[in-house]
């Protein structure tokens, strides 16, 4: 849960600035961002749902889901669509690209922690359709990967819970 509470202009853009320096293969630095607030979410909210609708059988759609992707967007005063931009020529891979971007997302997510505020990555179908890609100014071959929603937490800090490292490393020395 986030709190309503604005966010600072230069923490933001810190955050960009920081997810601009992320590595990349080729230099291609693919990441994109639209950053909505304000009255813009809403407009987003009612976007997301009615993709949500137009893009999924009737058979599987789900009434509540889509009055969640009408409210979700309010829940933080900054909601940063995130994108890929495909380099023309296609030389690097779509999988460095969105890997590059990811790392962009990480750099932005801990920037935001550095200054108290909590962020959250969220993918749903609506979210990562063609048509946000086109919603937020991207072609054909561009991607649309998710929404990063960023606030103050109402609570206290949440407390994360991983499982243990050692179940995901392998040390090789011989
Ligand atoms: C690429 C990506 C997509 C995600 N999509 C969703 C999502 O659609 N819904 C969701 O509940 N959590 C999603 N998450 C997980 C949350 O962003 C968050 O990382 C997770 O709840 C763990 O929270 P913590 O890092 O604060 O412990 C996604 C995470 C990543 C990296």
């Amino acid at each position: 849960m986030m709190a309503n509470r604005d966010i600072p202009l230069d923490i933001l853009q810190q955050m960009l600035e920081n997810a601009n320096w992320a590595p990349t293969h080729g230099m291609t630095e693919p990441w994109r961002f639209s950053v909505f607030m304000g009255a813009a979410r809403e407009k987003l909210a009612t976007f997301l749902a009615e993709t949500y609708k137009a893009i999924t059988p009737v058979e599987i759609f789900k009434p509540n889901k889509y009055e969640g992707m009408r409210e979700n967007a309010m829940l933080a005063p900054a909601v940063i669509a995130i994108g890929m931009k495909r380099q023309p020529s296609k030389k690097i891979s779509e999988l460095d690209e969105i890997q590059a971007v990811a790392c962009a997302v990480q750099n932005m997510h801990l920037t935001a922690t550095a200054h108290g505020l909590g962020g959250f990555w969220s993918t749903n179908i609506a979210a990562v359709s063609s048509e946000m890609a086109a919603y937020i100014g991207l072609d054909k071959e561009d991607r649309a990967l998710g929404l990063f929603y960023v606030g103050y937490p109402k609570v206290d800090w949440p407390t994360g819970s991983r499982q243990p490292m050692e179940d995901k490393v392998r040390w090789v020395q011989t």
